[in-house]
């Protein structure tokens, strides 16, 4: 059995291995398939039979969870820590060795077989960043179930749209979250939501926290009992799935209300995980890597939970805040006392700190000795905030672009291969195995410099999305159809002359709220269910903080009395925002306006009203309605 050794062969510059991934993608992933422990090692690699839809690994079998925890014990790291669990917001640390996370993932799994899950079932997980959450996912990954976690800042509508896509058998959650200033209660949201779908679960075990424990239904079993009873204490063994069977289900935010399930397949998103471990993020078992995002988006997913795992390095589980848990030198504190080599968080977090300690000045209480690295991803790194933290921390600050849809980079510094030259600005090159383009309008390649939309082409490497949960059509309209051949990411961008790529943000209307992504759509449809509210527009607007925050402009019915009326359905519309998609939305702007600019086909001009906001003069669309509608606005727009 292998704990996952790095194959010797391959090139040692970016330039030879990015090119071999592409003109032998095959001979590429079949090497580095080997840092995997296979029940049946893949004869072939790539399906291409069936495009665009493609299959990696299509005759591999595995188990995710063996390959996470099982052969790192066996193979003598039972007493490394697996799992350093931070939790400045409730006072608690506890670490978890590979062998003592193996006996509560087998005792989890057990106890979900005694709840009836089978492979291919479905289990929600809407928990916040407890060891159990991370057990939880590992425990479903061991019986070949499909785990969908849910982000815990999501409301009860979110929630109950992601059951309903999902529909889970059963649901793992707890008593409550942690935020800094208050405790939120999880249960009810559940219920809520649970009441609000369609499909409803067989059972829902909840985690008992002291800071609050719920009450318990009849459909609900007390984790407790669950993690210790008779079918936890016989437990369950690893299932041998195919590499194409799905691990997870994560939804993300398009356009539209509807939330998109992404499919993540087992064996390919282990093979490129693991291979990112060293090639990308330079992290070798045994090390520490610490990621401070959310076990709820694919951030978390990737580098909190399987990609550490599945190379047999310790990871850190934080709950808390990078600023008021309890001071701008948390991050610094975590890394010194857990001897993290790396952190991977968002740039907001950096200017939040920033804000606090502009001087960082609190970096020298810690000893940083052995960290290496910093990697920041989820929105644009600003060279503001990367001319910071470089001289902050004193260490390469490596921007990486990815999305939930891939599952981990497509653009990155690729440090365990070569570290480039690093330019502001810009998240360097193409990862190895993903063939970026910037196409104009026609499908055509842009020259250097000139921004179009960035595309990959097909096939993606493994680990990215095959298609989305049960619609294929949705994955083709969504992703296929605008350029036959490649994947459209909805971010616009350019190369420069020396191939680095800058990615300048979304094309469409997806909002990205402090590295977190939103959805128009969903804020869209809470303002439009007040009854004062004849139509309404969300855009996101620049913010300091955040990166980007929601803006609503809002028409009321006619009747309504804006002016005497205003303030209180102002204030309502936020709070049915906060209720019915989370706080995390953080919209606080909604201005009551007389009309929304459209094209002659109806469609709101959002982008141009994001633009004006943002300070720009944009070009008027020659397909306006009404330019009038637009003129009028400006001045709201501009906060003249
Ligand atoms: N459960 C319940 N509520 C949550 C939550 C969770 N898991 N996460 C956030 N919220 C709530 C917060 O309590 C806050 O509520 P409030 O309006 O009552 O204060 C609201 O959602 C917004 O939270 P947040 O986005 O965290 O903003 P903030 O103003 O509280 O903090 C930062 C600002 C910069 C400190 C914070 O955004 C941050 O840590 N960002 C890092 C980004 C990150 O990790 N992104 C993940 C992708 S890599
Ligand atoms: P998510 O799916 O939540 O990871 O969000 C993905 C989106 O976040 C991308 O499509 C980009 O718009 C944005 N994003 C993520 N990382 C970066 C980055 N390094 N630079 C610019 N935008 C980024």
């Amino acid at each position: 059995m292998s704990d996952g050794a790095s194959p010797a062969a391959y090139p040692l510059s970016y330039r030879t291995t990015y090119e071999a991934s592409l003109t032998d993608p095959d001979g590429f992933w079949a090497e580095a398939a080997n840092l995997i422990d296979w029940v049946t090692p893949p004869t072939r690699i790539l399906d291409a039979d069936n495009p665009p839809f493609y299959r990696w690994y299509p005759d591999g079998e595995l188990n995710v969870c063996h390959n996470a925890v099982d052969r790192h014990v066996a193979a003598g790291r039972g007493d490394q820590p697996a799992i350093h669990y931070d939790s400045p917001v409730t006072g608690t640390k506890e670490t978890i060795t590979y062998a003592a996370l193996l006996a509560r993932v087998r005792a989890v799994a057990g106890g979900l077989r005694g709840l009836g899950v089978e492979k291919g079932d479905r289990v929600v997980i809407y928990m916040p960043m407890v060891p159990e959450a991370v057990i939880a996912m590992l425990a479903c990954a061991r019986i070949g179930a499909i785990h969908s976690v849910v982000f815990g800042g999501f409301a009860p509508q979110e929630l109950a749209a992601r059951i309903d896509d999902a529909a889970p058998k059963v649901i793992l959650s707890a008593s409550c979250g942690i935020e800094p200033t208050r405790v939120v209660t999880y249960k009810p949201f559940l219920d809520e939501a649970i009441h609000r779908s369609e499909h409803k679960p067989e059972a829902c075990v909840i985690l008992q926290r002291p800071q609050e424990r719920a009450e318990l239904g009849e459909r609900d079993v007390d984790w407790e009992e669950f993690e210790s009873g008779a079918a936890a204490q016989a437990g369950a063994d690893p299932v041998t799935v195919a590499a194409t069977d799905p691990l997870y289900i994560l939804y993300t935010s398009g356009t539209t209300g509807k939330p998109k399930g992404i499919y993540r397949d087992s064996g390919g998103y282990a093979v490129a995980l693991r291979w990112s471990m060293e090639k990308l993020y330079d992290v070798q078992p045994g090390e520490t890597m610490f990621t401070a995002s959310d076990v709820g988006w694919v951030v978390g997913h990737s580098y909190i939970v399987y990609g550490p795992l599945l190379t047999g390095a310790t990871t850190v589980l934080y709950e808390g805040k990078p600023i008021g848990t309890p001071d701008a030198g948390a991050f610094w504190r975590v890394i010194s006392e857990y001897d993290a080599v790396c952190l991977f968080t968002a740039p907001t977090a950096f200017r939040a700190i920033k804000k606090e300690d502009a001087s960082a000045s609190l970096v020298k209480d810690y000893d940083l000795s052995r960290f290496r690295t910093l990697y920041l991803a989820g929105e644009r790194l600003d060279p503001d905030t990367y001319e910071w933290a470089s001289a902050a921390l004193g260490v390469p600050v490596i921007d990486n672009w990815w999305q939930t849809e891939t599952g981990w980079p497509i653009a990155c510094n690729p440090k365990g291969i070569e570290m480039l030259p690093i330019k502001p600005g810009s998240p360097t090159v193409a990862v190895p195995g993903y063939d970026v383009q910037v196409l104009d309008g026609e499908g055509n390649q842009m020259p250097p410099g000139q921004e179009g939309a960035i595309c990959i082409k097909l096939p993606m490497p493994p680990g990215t999305l095959p298609t989305l949960w049960q619609d294929d059509e949705r994955y083709v309209s969504s992703y296929l159809s605008a350029y036959p051949g490649y994947y459209l990411t909805g971010d616009g961008g350019y190369c420069d002359d020396d191939g680095y790529l800058f990615v300048m943000g979304r094309t469409d209307d997806v909002l990205n709220v402090a590295g977190h992504r939103l959805s128009t759509g969903s804020i869209e449809a809470a303002l439009a269910g007040h009854e004062a509210v004849a139509e309404c527009a969300v855009i996101g607007v620049h913010d300091e903080l955040k990166g980007q925050v929601p803006r609503a402009l809002v028409v009321l019915k006619s009747g309504i009395d804006g002016d005497a009326e205003g303030e209180r359905i102002r204030r309502e519309l936020v709070a049915r925002v906060r209720s019915e998609v989370g706080a995390v939305a953080a919209l606080h702007q909604v201005d009551i306006v007389p009309g929304l600019p459209k094209t002659r086909s109806g469609k709101i001009l959002r982008k141009t009203m994001r633009e004006i906001a943002d300070g720009g003069s944009p070009a008027v669309p020659a397909t306006i309605e009404d330019a009038s509608v637009l003129e009028q606005l400006g001045p709201v727009l501009r906060g003249t």
